[in-house]
């Protein structure tokens, strides 16, 4: 599994964390920055995320800034992408469950770090229940978004 992940100044130190889990548990990581803590416009590194994931190239956002709210509002405006910004694990599962969210934004100043790596375990571990028979409310609300995606500017299928 691919993982794209970003943060602005205010991930730094969380984004540093999970980048280092993410690689001792296996998985294929795209760290697109910030490359240093210093001050910066989180705008610019969900549009690296979102953009490696309309072209294929990988499966799944991260996406950290000081709230998460930034990077959460610059993310659902791609095409295709369904960013949750997520504070707790339960929100991690939920946003998977029913929302079949591709991007995880969470906050490197309101949860710390354990917690937001806690956060994306969750996230990347969990499945979307609409892809169940019992699911398929789920199915009918995800794709609704995608008709207004559509409607709204016609768009990559992520
Ligand atoms: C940067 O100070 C801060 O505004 C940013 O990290 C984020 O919280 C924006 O939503």
């Amino acid at each position: 599994m691919k993982i794209a992940i970003g943060s602005d100044h205010g991930g730094f130190e969380a984004r540093k964390y999970i980048v280092g889990n993410l690689h001792k548990s296996g998985y294929d990581v795209i760290d697109v920055g910030c490359v240093e803590p210093a001050t910066c416009d989180y705008v610019d590194y969900a549009v690296k995320v979102c953009e490696l994931l309309q072209n294929g190239d990988a499966d799944f956002g991260i996406l950290i800034c000081g709230t998460g709210i930034g990077m959460s509002i610059v993310a659902n405006k791609f095409c295709g992408i369904r960013a949750a910004l997520c504070v707790s694990t339960d929100f991690a599962k939920l946003a998977r469950n029913h929302n079949d969210a591709n991007v995880l934004c969470t906050s490197g100043r309101f949860v710390s770090k354990e917690t937001a790596l806690e956060i994306v375990d969750v996230f990347l571990s969990e499945s979307f229940d609409g892809d169940r028979a019992d699911g398929i409310r789920h199915k009918k609300r995800v794709d609704k978004i995608a008709l207004i995606d559509e409607r709204e500017r016609k768009c990559r299928t992520v």
